[in-house]
């Protein structure tokens, strides 16, 4: 026998004496030799705030979301709270929307209301705020429109002061972590830079670092009313197709520029990206943002009795941390939470 044959037999063994099925037989070694375990404290609770009061409004095209007013915002977080969940991500619905999104940057816009309102019902829960236009502004999207060049473009540098202007508020307001998600070039280092002058150098960013332009956020902007009113978002999310390295060079850059945190988004068609991420930087915590589409697609097939919503939940949170994403933002959340129980 060659050396080369009894080392790759070492590695693999041989039937019978090797039985891969042995592994599998007793419920309780089945349970010993796992390595990926879902916990509530890795995992992210997507909100939608809107103005108003004792206000909950259903969002149709995700079953058990809803758009809540700050007031109901302290029951989430309570919740939040009792199930021991790594934090909550705040998406605002103002209700005044302009060009440039002006209600972003107040201190009494829908966000840091609803930052101080979470932070009085349970201080200790992590409270992100998702960093972007598209919600305030009444052409949907995520900065300062242009057409210069004679093509719909977001004007990436004018969006960057308006960037850290409403991360100062959130801040301001009490937020314990800044997550934008425009798809900017510089959006982490214009954030960093505006927190650090405000006093807020402590206050960490997730950066969306490798954000697609997906079809799977069709649900959401539904729910946050966000649907751009005139072309797409091609100019500044990423194409699906492109090379993966691509992903890694956003990722590089949001680091270079002050990132503590990177996310990759969508989760499901993306996992080859959240793996390469973690190969190539293994001591920088990533996120994986399990979108509404994906959300909204199990919800539906469940509903029909086609599929095991828990099963297949806890299964696909399963695929994405194997992966290599040791954050998850999902909106199955505070159900997982349960459901571990
Ligand atoms: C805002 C934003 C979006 C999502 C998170 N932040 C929508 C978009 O980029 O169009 C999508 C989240 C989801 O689909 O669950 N820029």
């Amino acid at each position: 026998m060659s050396d080369e044959q009894s080392t790759s037999f070492e590695a693999t063994g041989k039937f019978p004496a090797v039985r891969m099925r042995r592994l599998r037989h007793h419920p309780a070694v089945r349970e010993l030799v796992r390595s990926t375990r879902l916990t509530p404290a890795e995992l992210i609770q997507p909100l939608f705030v809107r103005e108003g009061r004792n206000i909950r409004n259903p969002i149709a095209s995700m079953p058990g979301q809803a758009q809540i007013s700050p007031d109901l915002l302290a029951d989430e977080v309570s919740q939040a709270a009792e199930l021991g969940l790594g934090g909550v991500i705040l998406f605002g619905i103002p209700s005044r929307k302009d060009a440039v999104g002006s209600e972003a940057a107040s201190d009494d816009g829908i966000i840091p209301r609803a930052v101080r309102m979470a932070k009085q019902a349970a201080a200790d829960v992590l409270v992100i705020t998702d960093l972007c236009f598209c919600e305030y502004t009444d052409h949907g999207h995520c900065g300062v429109p242009t057409n210069a060049t004679g093509r719909i473009d977001v004007d990436n540098d004018a969006t960057l002061r308006l960037l850290a202007e409403q991360a100062v508020a959130h801040a301001r307001a009490g937020a314990d972590m800044i997550a934008p998600s425009g798809m900017m070039d510089g959006m982490v280092a214009a954030v960093r830079r505006g927190l650090d002058e405000a006093g807020f150098a402590h206050v960490p960013i997730m950066s969306y670092a490798a954000k697609y332009a997906s079809a799977f956020y069709g649900p959401f902007r539904d729910a946050a009313e966000s649907a751009p009113q005139f072309g797409d978002r091609r100019s500044y999310q990423m194409d699906p197709a492109a090379a993966a390295e691509q992903a890694l060079r956003e990722v590089e850059l949001d680091l270079a520029e002050g990132a503590d945190l990177v996310m990759v988004k969508p989760a499901m068609a993306y996992l080859d990206i959240v793996r390469a991420v973690h190969q190539r930087w293994p001591g920088v915590p990533l996120a994986a943002y399990n979108v509404s589409g994906e959300y909204s697609m199990v919800k539906a097939a469940a509903a029909q009795g086609w599929l095991d919503e828990p099963r297949v939940v806890v299964e696909m949170l399963t695929g994405i941390k194997r992966a290599g994403a040791g954050i998850i933002l999902t909106y199955w959340a505070k159900d997982l939470a349960r459901w571990l129980d």
